[in-house]
């Protein structure tokens, strides 16, 4: 399964080419010869432009900080106007990335040129390819089709009931056409439920309880914990601290998707977790359940009463001496090369990621996570626009190349975290006047020696390899990373 973007248009003469993108990946569009979405014959186009991701029904382009902006019209809106201008924005303190979801048919412009996206058309249920020639007869409602194979099969009057209120907040009740353009099967929980829940406990709790799942194999089981207090709000979702029925203390993170149920994914993810969560090396956080319940995933994990590395370094007015560094890295660099012996890669080191126990042992937290979610389309896609924050950790080619990620490139996030606890700044300088993805993709890592001039000549040099843009000058794993910090 894939999609396909036509140029149509540069420059209003008439183009025909086509970038066709499989599910489950992503393209960069923009003139530098890196990008595989290369649009050469346009100058108001940027390096990299724009990228777009595939996991079917959905369909996400995100403008990488271009200097024109990138613009999506809707194919049933006439004329000029835009339903997303994501365009670059002001920055002030608080932004959020610009991302804009694809319908088939709408239009996206990018300097002069015009591009068309043409998306399969998916079961409602199964997340199969309706054919062209099928769409007619499966049509059951405006936008909505259930392929050939799903109706042949009965299907429960739980879903029918389910198709009829697709469009509309199971909490609220609210029409939610807008927020989701490409529906499938499953709950939906409207943003602004979703951001009121995360504040309150109670409500929270309701929509792990109340709506009802018509996917459970199982029933939810999230009622066996106690939720306390609202840890924190990350990109993915929210983490309270709780209590098991037996007393013990833990952390729980509630993840609720936009739609919370879409059975392919929930299955996947859920697979997935099952496949991985039993893992255990004391210096990543252990995972003691997981499940959905009703119309959210959750992880319970190992309560980590020290916080994270990240409080950590605010107590400490933002930086921390070398020595504690040193230990904080070591801890993270054995937890990350057993995750990597595991073929599995963070993508998403932070000091909010690294975690502290009461005896300050460090915890790698969320380690497979982003990965999955990633895979299921759905970071940074779940809580939208609720947080921003720099990408101080990412390295460049997770925007650029991100299909050359590898081992290095949580060597590159952990050299970051490193950089700043000793100069109390990140990498990269982000500007005002510069979009921060641009900043990932354009502007060069400050040698530490600039930020701070104390350390010794070969701390610099440890720390600035690690952060090499080029991943070939970088620590190839993190096996070489830890060698050369514990030869200081
Ligand atoms: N196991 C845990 N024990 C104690 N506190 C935790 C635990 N896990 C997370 N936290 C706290 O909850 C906060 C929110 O965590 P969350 O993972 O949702 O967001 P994040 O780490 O800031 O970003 P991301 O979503 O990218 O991981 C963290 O900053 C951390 O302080
Ligand atoms: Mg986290
Ligand atoms: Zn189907
Ligand atoms: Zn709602």
């Amino acid at each position: 399964m894939k999609i396909n973007l036509h140029v149509v248009e540069i420059a209003g003469n008439v183009v025909r080419k086509t970038f066709a993108i499989e599910n489950g990946e992503r393209m960069v569009f923009g003139r530098s010869s890196h990008c595989v979405g290369r649009l050469t014959e346009d100058d108001r186009i940027s390096r990299r432009h724009f990228r777009v991701e595939v996991h079917l029904p959905e369909v996400k382009l995100r403008d990488l900080g271009s200097r024109h902006g990138t613009f999506v019209r809707d194919q049933s809106e006439e004329g000029e106007e835009e339903r997303y201008g994501i365009k670059k924005r002001k920055i002030g303190k608080k932004y959020s990335f610009s991302v804009a979801y694809l319908g088939n048919g709408d239009k996206i412009r990018a300097g002069k040129t015009l591009l068309e996206a043409d998306i399969p058309t998916c079961c409602w249920l199964c997340n199969g390819t309706i054919p062209e020639e099928n769409k007619k007869v499966c049509q059951i409602k405006p936008g909505i089709y259930l392929c050939v194979q799903c109706t042949h099969h009965q299907v429960p009057a739980k879903i029918l009931k389910q198709i009829n209120t697709y469009l509309q907040c199971s909490s609220c009740g609210q029409n939610i056409a807008e927020e989701i353009p490409n529906p499938g099967a499953g709950a939906y929980i409207c943003k602004a439920c979703r951001k009121q829940a995360v504040h309150e406990i109670t409500m929270m709790q309701g929509l792990l309880t109340k709506t009802e799942d018509v996917w459970a194999q199982k029933p939810g089981v999230i009622s066996d914990y106690q939720l306390h207090r609202l840890l924190g709000i990350g990109s993915m979702g929210v983490v309270y601290s709780g209590r098991k029925q037996d007393n013990t203390k833990i952390a729980i993170k509630i993840m609720l998707p936009k739609i919370a149920a879409r059975a392919f994914y929930k299955q996947q993810f859920l697979e997935n977790l099952s496949k991985y969560h039993h893992l255990k090396h004391s210096n990543i956080i252990s995972y003691l359940d997981f499940g959905f319940a009703s119309t959210g995933f959750y992880l319970v994990q190992e309560y980590c009463k020290g916080h994270s590395v990240a409080h950590l370094l605010a107590n400490a007015g933002g930086k921390l001496p070398l020595e504690q560094v040193k230990n904080i890295l070591i801890q993270a660099l054995e937890g990350l090369i057993f995750l990597h012996q595991q073929k599995i890669f963070h993508r998403d080191l932070k000091p909010h990621n690294l975690l502290l126990t009461e005896a300050n042992v460090v915890k790698i937290g969320d380690w497979f996570i982003s990965n999955e979610f990633e895979n299921m389309g759905f970071s940074n896609s779940i809580m939208t626009g609720m947080i921003g924050d720099l990408p101080g950790y990412m390295p460049r080619e997770q925007l650029a190349n991100f299909e050359q990620m590898n081992a290095s490139s949580d060597v590159w996030s952990l050299a970051a975290i490193g950089y700043l606890m000793i100069t109390g700044s990140l990498p990269r300088n982000f500007q005002e006047d510069i979009h921060p993805l641009a900043a990932v993709l354009e502007e060069d890592v400050v040698p530490i020696l600039t930020r701070n001039p104390n350390i010794s000549q070969k701390w610099a040099e440890v720390i600035d390899r690690g952060l090499k843009d080029n991943m070939e000058e970088r620590y190839s794993s993190a096996q070489e990373f830890l060698k050369a910090l514990k030869s200081l």
